[in-house]
């Protein structure tokens, strides 16, 4: 039986007094929840996440990593500096990173696996666009976002990775995927990975993440291969964060 896992991805939100409430409320209800969680928050409140939340049910992440160990990369984090402040998770490929910063399948794979080598969990973000989806190609390009990743660091990689499925016609936009939408996706994703290695698959968390809500997670929850979500907008919510945690 594979544990529910929620992630926050705060995306680029917060300040440091906004965050001191928002962790205050999370920690405050999440006692008596069995979900794992944790929160990815923006790069400069890393050190108030690790004060707020080590020692504490709540891990925390960052939301990308360069895929350089280090070096002359203005402007860019190491996966060594996420170590430095406790990080477990870090998000890679995310949809925003892959359509904003023109991030390729092989740079998020780069990154996946520059993460990992520094011990750090990555959180790999797969997900079509809406055209996409209309032009029946959800699973060819879920597929090769995937393909990317175990080509270069094969399936056994995935024992230590999580995997979020995100359509991008989802997020942010309140359009949540149908539980039977999303259970096809996760089903396709496990099913490429148990091709390659079948323990690795079975044991394999696959979050849903898409306008997740406390309303619509415990329906998503329920489904065989979703194991939990990645939630933006309701993570900055105590409330609706905590009761999406439960639900799980
Ligand atoms: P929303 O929950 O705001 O749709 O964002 C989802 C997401 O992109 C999480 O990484």
């Amino acid at each position: 039986m594979r544990r529910t896992f929620v992630a926050g991805n705060w995306k680029m939100h917060g300040t440091l007094a906004a965050n001191e409430a928002l962790l205050t409320a999370i920690l405050a209800g999440i006692a008596d929840t069995k979900t794992q969680v944790a929160l990815c928050v923006p790069y400069p409140y890393l050190s108030q996440a690790q004060s707020r939340l080590a020692g504490t049910a709540v891990a925390w992440g960052a939301q990308n990593l360069s895929q350089h160990a280090k070096g002359a990369y203005t402007g860019e984090v190491s996966a060594a500096m996420l170590n430095d402040f406790g990080c477990r998770y870090v998000i890679v490929g995310h949809s925003e990173r892959r359509a904003l910063y023109g991030e390729s399948d092989d740079l998020v794979a780069e990154k996946y696996a520059a993460a990992q080598a520094a011990g750090l969990t990555p959180i790999l973000c797969l997900g079509e666009t809406l055209n996409e989806r209309e032009a029946c190609l959800t699973e060819q390009v879920v597929g090769r976002q995937l393909a990317a990743v175990l080509a270069r660091c094969g399936a056994a990689s995935l024992a230590k990775a999580v995997i979020a499925y995100e359509p991008v016609w989802a997020i942010g936009s309140g359009l949540t995927a149908t539980p039977d939408q999303a259970q096809a996706v996760h089903a396709f994703i496990r099913g490429q990975v148990r091709a390659m290695d079948a323990a690795v698959a079975e044991g394999l968390i696959i979050q849903y993440g898409g306008s997740v809500k406390a309303a619509s997670a415990a329906e998503l929850f329920a489904q065989p291969d979703i194991d939990g979500g990645l939630v933006g907008g309701a993570s900055l919510d105590a409330d609706e964060f905590l009761a999406i945690c439960k639900a799980g």
